[in-house]
């Protein structure tokens, strides 16, 4: 019999984690320490009650938006998450179709496994590139210069991962990425530790320790700026201090996420810190958000809470599996299909009508 259609993010998941290995699915859903930074983005969304109003024209929700200059069919777009590679054999070929289909932002890991050259001609969307800050800052520069010549639009630099966070269920899997999985875009002797399996050790873990360098601050940000003509984005913020030095230091975006509950266990939720940060930032620059967005409901909070956008990490990836770029594009389609709905039945036809009155919520002490 044909499965039912999905109805929910959450329907792509089964269908996903049936196609992939254990260890595959633990690196994907899992979190950092006790997960409670993981759990945490979950029950933000759950303290969250929508204030609808009634007797608006709301013949025709848009979702449309602008972001750095590009124009986009959707504010929900896809958060970088490494190696595709792992979740479809098209790997980010399939991701910057879908995405491109749903007229969504896709913003794309440093260890994406198909060379940026490669996804920027499957792409028909505006792409930006995830860095890391590499000890090889040859190899960041490299890097930089090629993502302006393929036309990505943005650098998002991750701040929250000078280590990685402490991930049990990839340590107790020995968890390294396959052989035949590579992040092609650096060069191999880069990589060789994320490929290097060891029992009770996460190998992410290890290449991570070797390749990132943990010592890079703030005043470091203006190499970078003076490198590359692209805009700069700060991506893992989650608090009004880190707020306001971002905007110092001439970001032009900030993503407030705690890296889906991946990287410091008891971080908060970002929907938690999401008004305090929007406060600290004061209209200087866009602000997005990613972690435990599960439906267009989620995102519509997060949107009413102040940020621009929101990303999805995980629910792209079970598209990915589920169903190459078709899912991907159907994750995408969904939740901004789900968001108009909300938009129409709270009576904010327009993102700009979408302000904090559109919401009651508390965040966490
Ligand atoms: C990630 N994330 C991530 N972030 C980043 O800046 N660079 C990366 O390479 C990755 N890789 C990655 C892999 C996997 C499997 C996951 C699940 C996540 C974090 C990602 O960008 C985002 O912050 C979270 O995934 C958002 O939370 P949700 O939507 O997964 O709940």
């Amino acid at each position: 019999t044909e499965p039912a259609a999905p109805l929910r993010l959450t329907d792509y998941r089964e269908p996903a984690y049936r196609r992939l290995p254990s260890p595959v699915r633990d690196f994907v859903e899992g979190g950092a320490g006790d997960e409670r930074a993981l759990d945490a983005d979950r029950r933000a969304f759950a303290r969250v009650t929508l204030r609808p109003r009634v007797l608006v024209d709301v013949s025709a929700p848009a979702t449309a938006t602008e972001l750095l200059g590009a124009p986009l069919a959707t504010p929900v777009g896809v958060a970088p998450t490494a190696y595709h590679r792992l979740l479809h054999p098209d790997g980010e070929l399939a991701t910057a179709r879908g995405a491109g289909r749903a007229g969504a932002l896709y913003v794309v890991s440093l260890f994406a496994s198909r060379t940026l050259e490669e996804i920027a001609a499957a792409a028909t969307g505006p792409r930006w590139l995830q860095l890391y800050w590499l000890r090889r800052r040859d190899v960041l520069a490299g890097l930089v210069d090629r993502a302006a010549d393929a036309g990505y639009r943005a650098l998002v630099l991750t701040v929250d991962a000078p280590h990685l966070g402490r991930r049990h269920r990839d340590a107790r899997n020995g968890f390294a990425v396959p052989p035949d999985v590579r992040a092609v875009n650096l060069d191999p002797a880069l990589m060789a530790a994320a490929h290097r399996p060891a029992p009770g050790r996460s190998a992410l873990a290890a290449h991570t320790a070797e390749a990132v360098d943990p010592a890079v601050t703030w005043p470091d940000l203006a190499w970078l700026r003076a490198r590359s003509p692209l805009p700069l984005v700060l991506k893992g913020v989650l608090t009004a201090e880190d707020a306001r030095l971002a905007v110092r230091h001439g970001a032009d975006a900030i993503v407030v996420s705690n890296h889906g509950g991946r990287q410091l266990d008891r971080a908060p939720a970002g929907l938690d810190v999401l008004p305090e940060v929007v406060d600290a930032v004061a209209g200087a620059c866009p602000v997005l958000f990613d972690g435990g967005v599960r439906s267009g409901t989620d995102a519509y909070a997060a949107l009413a809470l102040g940020a621009r956008a929101v990303l999805l990490g995980r629910p792209v990836l079970w598209g990915l599996a589920a169903d190459g770029a078709d899912g991907v594009a159907g994750v995408l389609d969904l939740a901004t299909a789900e968001l108009a709905h909300t938009m129409a039945l709270t009576g904010r036809p327009a993102l700009t009508a979408l302000d904090r009155t559109a919401v009651s919520f508390t965040p966490a002490p």
